[in-house]
């Protein structure tokens, strides 16, 4: 399915934010928030509408709109944790799927320790999200997790990828439509992102 790399100028710049090595967990935090809230709604651009009736304090009757479809969002524990606020800020009735990975530091693959999905996500529109796409494995593997409890229509927002981890999530869920804000060059051989932002779960909870 479709990957969109964002480039957006605002994106951008809050991004060069968090990348800075300087930055505070305070600020990596509200940057990340705001990222991922101005995605979110980029993404809900062609999201289905149901027409309502409404009144309004002049009017007994009038057209109003509901998005129909209910909006699941799963992080990935811990960084994707990071994007909840700002995405619940403008879809507050949003609901929260938890998966917990981590990547072991020899084999750099996800080990599952959670996960916890309402019971309706069968049939609701379902956003994975994490700021970091490295080699993918954390991102494949939260999304068969999701499927085998049911999600179908997903798609997975992320801050800053490599195509490695891109080439991964297309082969192992081509119908998960793929946004990253922007695309880095280079994977190292500790499987970080270089430019990158480093450990993204340590710069959110001030664990290093
Ligand atoms: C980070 C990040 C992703 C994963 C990406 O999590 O938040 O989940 O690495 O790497 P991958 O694409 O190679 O799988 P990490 O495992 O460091 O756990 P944390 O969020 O608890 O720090
Ligand atoms: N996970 C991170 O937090 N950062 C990276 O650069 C790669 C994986």
């Amino acid at each position: 399915m479709a990957i969109t790399i964002f480039d957006h100028p605002l994106i951008l710049d809050k991004l060069s934010r968090m990348r800075r090595k300087e930055t505070s967990s305070k600020d990596f935090r509200e940057n990340l928030n705001e990222i991922g809230m101005l995605m979110v709604y980029e993404i809900f651009r062609d999201v289905k509408l149901k027409e309502i009736s409404i009144k309004t304090p002049t009017v007994k009757k009038a057209k109003g709109y509901t998005i129909e479809t209910p909006v699941v969002l799963v992080p990935i524990i811990r960084a994707g944790l990071g994007m909840v606020d700002g995405i619940q800020k403008i879809i507050p009735t949003a609901k929260i799927a938890h998966v917990g990975l981590y990547r072991d530091e020899v084999t750099m693959k996800p080990v599952e320790y959670y996960a916890k999905a309402p019971a309706d996500i069968d049939s609701s529109y379902t956003i994975v999200v994490d700021p970091m796409l490295a080699t993918g494995g954390s991102a494949v593997k939260a999304i068969d997790i999701i499927k085998s409890k049911g999600a179908k229509n997903i798609k997975f927002v992320g801050l800053v990828g490599v195509q490695e981890g891109i080439d991964a999530l297309q082969k192992a869920h081509p119908d998960v439509d793929i946004f990253l804000a922007c695309k880095d060059p280079i994977l190292n051989k500790h499987g970080y992102i270089e430019p990158g932002m480093g450990d993204a779960g340590d710069r959110i909870f001030g664990t290093k």
